[in-house]
């Protein structure tokens, strides 16, 4: 690898190649990792954002090796991609042998190619019934800008509802959709016109819930998760369903819109879990006006909950296209959108595309990913390390202040409140918190605009590691929070515990 570096950079004025040449070599051997990252650091964009300062040499399973020595426990999986560990044999083996038969066929050029037909068997046999047309790209935000130029080229109406926390991208028209954080946004607009921003269910800090005095009896820490479940009785407010009626009266005529757009899990909004009658109000709505339901799964998606795709957990709605990417391919650059038929049949060709959809590489990558998951029930692996990491993380919640506990099989989330009983913690609370479990080599990722810390093992970690995980991030916890820290009482009476 080193030594074929000046090569590919030969055509490179000579001070970039000696300048690359070093930052490469000395990232790649470990020698001098001051030089390497200031070099990095100098050449790269600042504006992206790096949790660590450390350099990935390489992965296996469920820890990534970095080039300072160390090993780190992989709690973030590349933002919930790398599904099957990091270099599954299996994927590794299904994308050796497609490179020495076919390493590109352009989707304009062929039709398909061997490995694109056989990833189409695999993927009817698990998305959701109708859903039997397929577009394919590269990136969740590919994938969502795709889904609403069907949507808006389908119903011929411009208007797109997106949600309060949402994460859909970073593109021009995805990042439009995008509400969890103002830097997402900043310096970049004017954003895509006609998006509406409704309310999504944030239960934990529902003003209603609070201001009742039962409230805590309906939502509970962990109220999502089996058996911890109370969603079924209790009391919704039902304020974001009544918000998107009104928003429906005031700022948008139905007539206008062509697509509602939701995760069914926020996912860099904080894993927020809405209860079972929210999805199923949307759907409602949708049939109501001649709206399209386009269902998010690109963070929740592919096993990441224990059931193939997030939404369904939440009663049996069906979306009219749906979006996937992340853990499909266990970190090969690869996404897409799947619609019923009718939706997408009309297109005029041409007028989707891209020059590395369905690229015969990433189509290995994920049959071969479908197949793990299957092969070693890795839903089931997801459900039952989730519960044990909900149940370590309840333990916790009486120790430290962490008053939400939620999701759904492995994309679990804990919500920190403040040291002295409140429900807003100290802005920098999930940061300090993330910076320890580095400090400790376990890679852990904040979420949301609150102060959130967000749990995506792989899908086959085994119980081992997870508790070798908990066990690290009760460390770093202590470091945080202080040892001996037991939290105010007063945390549980508002969560509802
Ligand atoms: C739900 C959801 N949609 C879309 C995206 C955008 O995906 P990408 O970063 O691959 O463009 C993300 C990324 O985090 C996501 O979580």
């Amino acid at each position: 690898m080193v030594s074929g570096s000046p090569v590919r950079l030969a055509a490179l004025p000579q001070k970039v190649v000696e300048t690359a040449s070093r930052v490469l070599s000395s990232a790649l051997q470990g020698s001098k990792p001051g030089d390497a990252t200031s070099g990095l650091h100098k050449h790269l964009s600042p504006a992206v954002a790096h949790f660590s300062e450390a350099i990935a040499d390489r992965g296996e399973g469920s820890y990534v090796y970095t080039t300072d020595g160390r090993r780190h426990l992989d709690f973030a999986c590349g933002i919930g991609v790398t599904s099957t560990g990091h270099c599954h044999p299996k994927v590794v083996k299904a994308i050796q042998d497609q490179a020495a038969q076919f390493i590109f066929a352009q989707q304009n050029v062929f039709l398909g190619s061997k490995p694109l037909a056989g990833l189409l068997d695999r993927l009817l046999e698990i998305v959701p019934d109708q859903m039997t047309r397929f577009m394919f790209s590269n990136s969740g935000s590919e994938a969502v800008e795709n889904a609403v130029k069907v949507a808006r080229a389908h119903t011929r109406r411009n208007g797109v509802i997106a949600f309060e926390n949402s994460f859909h991208g970073r593109t021009m028209g995805a990042m439009a959709l995008t509400t969890s954080k103002t830097y997402y946004r900043q310096n970049f607009g004017p954003l895509m016109p006609e998006v509406y921003i409704a309310p999504y269910p944030y239960c934990l800090h529902c003003k209603v819930r609070q201001a009742s005095p039962t409230g805590g009896d309906w939502y509970s820490v962990a109220p999502n998760i089996e058996p911890y479940s109370h969603y079924d009785a209790r009391q919704c407010c039902n304020g974001p369903q009544e918000a998107l009626t009104w928003l429906l009266k005031q700022q948008v005529t139905p007539g206008e819109v062509a697509a509602i757009i939701v995760e069914p899990i926020m996912g860099e909004g904080g894993f927020l879990t809405p209860p079972p009658n929210f999805l199923k109000h949307l759907r409602s709505t949708c049939d109501q006006h001649g709206i399209l339901l386009i269902i998010d799964e690109v963070q929740s998606g592919v096993g990441r909950t224990g059931k193939w795709w997030g939404h369904q957990h939440l009663g049996d709605v069906q979306p009219d296209i749906m979006t996937f990417a992340k853990g499909i391919a266990s970190g090969f650059p690869f996404a897409g959108i799947a619609a019923k038929s009718h939706i997408m049949e009309n297109q005029p060709p041409g007028t989707l595309g891209g020059t590395y959809g369905a690229a015969p590489l990433a189509c290995a990558a994920a049959s071969a990913t479908i197949d793990v998951i299957e092969e070693e029930g890795l839903l089931q692996n997801a459900t039952e390390r989730g519960l044990q990491l909900v149940q370590a993380l309840l333990k916790l919640s009486k120790t430290y202040p962490i008053i939400d506990v939620r999701g759904r099989g492995l994309m679990v989330a804990a919500e920190f409140g403040n040291e002295e009983g409140g429900m807003t913690a100290v802005a920098g609370t999930a940061s300090k918190v993330t910076k320890a479990c580095a400090a400790r080599n376990l890679l852990l990722l904040s979420a949301g605009a609150r102060e959130t810390v967000r749990f995506l093992p792989p899908l086959n970690i085994s119980a081992d590691e997870m508790e070798e995980g908990i066990g690290l991030f009760e460390g770093a916890l202590a470091d945080v929070f202080g040892g001996t820290h037991h939290v105010a009482d007063d945390h549980h009476k508002r969560a509802g515990s």
